[in-house]
């Protein structure tokens, strides 16, 4: 007779945390083979599928629910997909992942790649569907509710700034370069704010907020859902704080949302909304970053590796760096 899975509250336990980095290790060693080769779909393909390999060896009955995308759409890792080796009879998990955030910058040989993935006790991450999400995030050190993506961005710059004890114009913002960002730019910029623009890969760019060495003060703009998901998580373990509201551009959108049976489409959702509970966040820096070197393949077949692990309930964070042989 098959036994009852673990319950969720024992399942994050300490050899899940580290096996966690086994995992976007792997997908990054597989990525990095097409780091500047110009195919972000096959450095996408290589990440999923060795991301993949390394879930389904991990004794969990495990449920993807942000991934690749929809079944009929993603042939490997899609929502809804079950990974693990002990389906039925291990801990019960839901994992967000993104084996590759940073599909184009891995193409180009550019900064941030990274493959990333979080896990929580069963039920604990937003299942958001694969649309925009505005995002707000501030580093750790704040009081609680500074930031408010219902307010305007001169209004949450001009909180942080006063909470820092600096003019709002000494303040960093990380924005995405896109087209769509170009009112809030000009906003920034009017308000004398140094403006990071970053090419790709936000979930770099919100983490960046935690880290007092990039002087990101804020993160604001408009990105993938599923990488809020994702940077949420890691917030929830470092500190800091997050908004998040999905952006449903369309009607084939917004069916997709009452799918996903999200009600208000124009709800504001906070860090502990996104990813509830216990989670663990990892991360293996595919190419170099503010948050990890990337993957180095050195003579006789030596691959480096950087990757960080951290977990919501203890607050602790792990760098691991991993020498790896054999490996192709
Ligand atoms: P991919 O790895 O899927 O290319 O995503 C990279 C990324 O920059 C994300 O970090 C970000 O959330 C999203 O794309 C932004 O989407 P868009 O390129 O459509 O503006």
């Amino acid at each position: 007779m098959t036994q009852p899975s673990t319950p969720a509250s024992q399942v994050l336990d300490r050899v899940l945390v580290l096996e966690m980095v086994r995992v976007t290790e792997a997908a990054a060693i597989g990525a990095s083979k097409l780091i500047g080769r110009g195919d972000e779909k096959a450095a996408d393909a290589a990440a999923v599928e060795a991301m993949r390999a390394a879930l389904n060896e991990l004794a969990m009955d495990g449920t993807v629910v942000i991934g690749e995308g929809e079944r009929d759409e993603a042939p490997m890792l899609y929502i809804g997909e079950k990974v693990g080796s002990a389906q039925g009879t291990g801990p019960r998990i839901d994992i967000a992942l993104d084996p590759l955030e940073g599909t184009t910058i891995t193409a180009k040989g550019g900064p941030n790649a990274l493959a990333v993935l979080a896990v929580a006790e069963e039920g604990n991450l937003l299942n958001a569907p694969d649309v925009y999400m505005d995002k707000l995030a501030v580093g750790p050190g704040y009081p609680e509710g500074i930031i408010d993506l219902a307010k305007s961005p001169t209004e949450n710059v001009k909180a942080v700034a006063a909470a820092k004890g600096v003019a709002p114009g000494d303040i960093i913002v990380c924005v995405l370069d896109r087209p769509r960002h170009a009112a809030l730019i000009e906003e920034l910029r009017e308000l004398g704010c140094g403006v990071v623009l970053i090419g790709d890969g936000d979930v770099a760019g919100v983490i960046a907020v935690t880290n007092p060495d990039t002087t990101i003060d804020l993160y604001m703009g408009q990105g993938g859902a599923p990488e809020g998901v994702l940077a949420a998580a890691a917030l929830r373990c470092v500190g800091g704080q997050f908004n998040g509201r999905l952006v449903f551009r369309n009607a084939d959108e917004k069916s997709r949302a009452a799918k996903w049976g999200i009600a208000d489409l124009n709800k504001i959702y906070t860090l502990g909304e996104l990813a509830k509970g216990d989670c663990i966040f990892a991360a293996t820096g595919v190419t170099d970053g503010s948050l990890l070197k990337g993957v180095k393949r050195m003579k006789d077949g030596l691959i480096t590796t950087h990757s960080v692990v951290m977990r919501a309930s203890t607050g602790t964070v792990r760098w691991v760096s991993g020498e790896h042989r054999n490996k192709r």
